[in-house]
């Protein structure tokens, strides 16, 4: 078999083991690693990364996971994404986000919601596209970050004055088997719809780490300079 050919014909295990799984492990690991310390953030940086956080978080995340759920070709994957989403909607996570905003003080303003604008709008239009394998790989990568962004949500929110933890106590937890679902998912739906040569499996996987850079690192004072 010819190089092209291997190519053409990477079985499933290619795009759903653990190398991909350590892949998307190790972005998430070095994205953490980065973070500030929230003691060396003023007081209006770390309302600011609150605020863009639950702008982006709140109105979306169900809506990404069930633009995913229509993504998504197998039958057999679909009950892990109606799972997630039945917990989302069951115990109003929109709402845990907003309570949690609003208890640091950081609810946001119209200048947070422009500041993720146009890293959101990418994203929106990426999930609009319904590519099942993408979006999965995504939205795995996604939980998998959440979850370990947890304690440095809840540090910001502390460092503001808050003790309403419901939010980052829930996410630390349940996005473990989140995430592992998820990877679970995207394993079946490679199985039935193998990802055609040439496209870039991590293509949202990129997009979503520009707009949680942006969330993390924008500075209003800077833009305003
Ligand atoms: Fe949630």
């Amino acid at each position: 078999m010819t190089t092209q050919a291997v190519l053409l014909h990477q079985p499933e295990s290619d795009v759903s083991d653990s190398s991909i799984q350590l892949t998307i492990t190790q972005m998430i690991d070095e994205m953490i690693e980065q973070l500030p310390d929230p003691k060396h953030l003023t007081s209006a940086q770390r309302r600011g990364i609150i605020a863009r956080y639950s702008s982006v978080l709140e109105g979306n995340f169900i809506y990404w996971m069930t633009a995913t759920l229509i993504a998504t070709k197998a039958e057999a994957a679909r009950p892990i994404l109606l799972d997630n989403l039945l917990e989302e909607t069951r115990d109003s996570h929109p709402h845990m986000m907003r309570k949690f905003a609003l208890a640091a003080h950081s609810f946001p303003t119209d200048k947070d919601a422009l500041a993720v604008h146009e890293d959101l709008t990418n994203m929106r239009l990426f999930l609009g596209r319904l590519s099942g394998t993408q979006s999965l790989l995504t939205m795995a990568f996604f939980e998998g970050f959440i979850q370990k962004f947890m304690p440095f949500l809840a540090d910001l929110a502390a460092a503001e004055g808050s003790t309403e933890m419901e939010y980052t106590d829930v996410h630390g937890v349940c996005d473990i088997e989140h995430t592992a679902g998820l990877f679970r998912a995207l394993a079946i739906e490679t199985s039935i719809d193998p990802i055609a040569p040439g496209t870039d499996i991590y293509e949202g996987v990129n997009l979503l780490r520009t707009l949680i850079n942006r969330i993390v690192y924008y500075r209003s004072e800077l833009a305003a300079a």
